[in-house]
């Protein structure tokens, strides 16, 4: 959605709606922004003392980031992290948590990280960021995983947000076409004319399933077998746990067939 700046200023101070007891947009987001911290700094109840953790991308883990940069300088948390893109590990140096590469490690304890959708079988959309490819490398080595999130993320199936594919760039458009032969909707090049870039040089693909995605790792399989298809954004079978902020209050969902239950 693009507003030209008038527009949005009068979104930002009306809200969008009329006057019957609509939240102007700016509260909207600052209420966002609060559940995202919610989220984020209760993820560290999962974290003790000599964990070697991943650390995620976005909005939402960030808070997790600047908290566990907090408690090592306050409370002496002893950790060590693996950021999963350039943004957190700049972050992460910022707020004084030691990095060491993933080889260094020998494998993690715990990754916190955010999610851009989550269904029942704690299935993810991630991506959102442009971070998939190393999120699911650093996944892919830990013992657990716990996503943090605000409500809008939970859905009965995923999809309705599209679905990011790392893609290289030789080529792109003949890797799109494949793509989008198997695809309800449209599939973007994030960026256009101008394209995002993601860390590892690749291009992102935002592709439109729509709410349709009941067998995702099954689409991930498939998706992963075209040419020029660096990562999906589809994670299944990896999430333990989800810590989830509502107006309600935060909520830790535990994944029954997970590794924290
Ligand atoms: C980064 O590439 C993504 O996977 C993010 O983890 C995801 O988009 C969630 O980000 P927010 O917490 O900013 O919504």
């Amino acid at each position: 959605m693009n507003f030209s700046v008038p527009i949005l200023h009068t979104i930002l101070t009306f809200g969008i709606g009329n006057h019957h007891g609509i939240k102007p947009l700016q509260t909207i987001m600052d209420d966002i922004e609060k559940l995202k911290s919610e989220a984020g700094i209760a993820a560290c109840d999962f974290i003790k003392n000599g964990m070697k953790l991943g650390l995620g991308t976005g909005s939402t883990v960030r808070y997790t980031v600047i908290e566990i940069g907090r408690r090592i300088s306050e409370e002496g948390l002893n950790v060590v992290g693996v950021p999963t893109s350039e943004s957190t590990r700049v972050l992460a140096e910022s707020v004084g948590i030691p990095l060491i590469s993933l080889a260094e490690s020998g494998g993690l304890d715990l990754v916190i990280d955010g999610a851009d959708e989550f269904d029942s079988d704690f299935s993810l959309i991630k991506g959102g960021g442009g971070a998939l490819t190393r999120e699911k490398i650093v996944v892919q080595s830990s013992k657990s995983m716990v996503v943090v999130a605000d409500d809008r993320k939970q859905v009965e199936t995923l999809g309705m947000f599209d679905l990011p594919v790392e893609i290289l760039p030789f080529e792109w458009e003949r890797t799109r076409d494949r793509i989008y032969s198997m695809c309800p909707g449209e599939v973007s090049l994030r960026g256009g004319s101008d394209p995002f870039i993601t860390d590892n040089g690749g291009y992102i693909l935002d592709c439109s399933f729509g709410p349709s995605i009941s067998d995702p790792k099954s689409l991930e399989t498939t998706l992963l077998s075209i040419a020029g298809v660096v990562e999906v954004g589809l994670f299944v079978g990896i999430c333990d746990a989800v810590v989830l902020a509502s107006n309600g209050g935060v909520l830790t969902l535990i994944n029954q067939l997970g590794r924290l239950s």
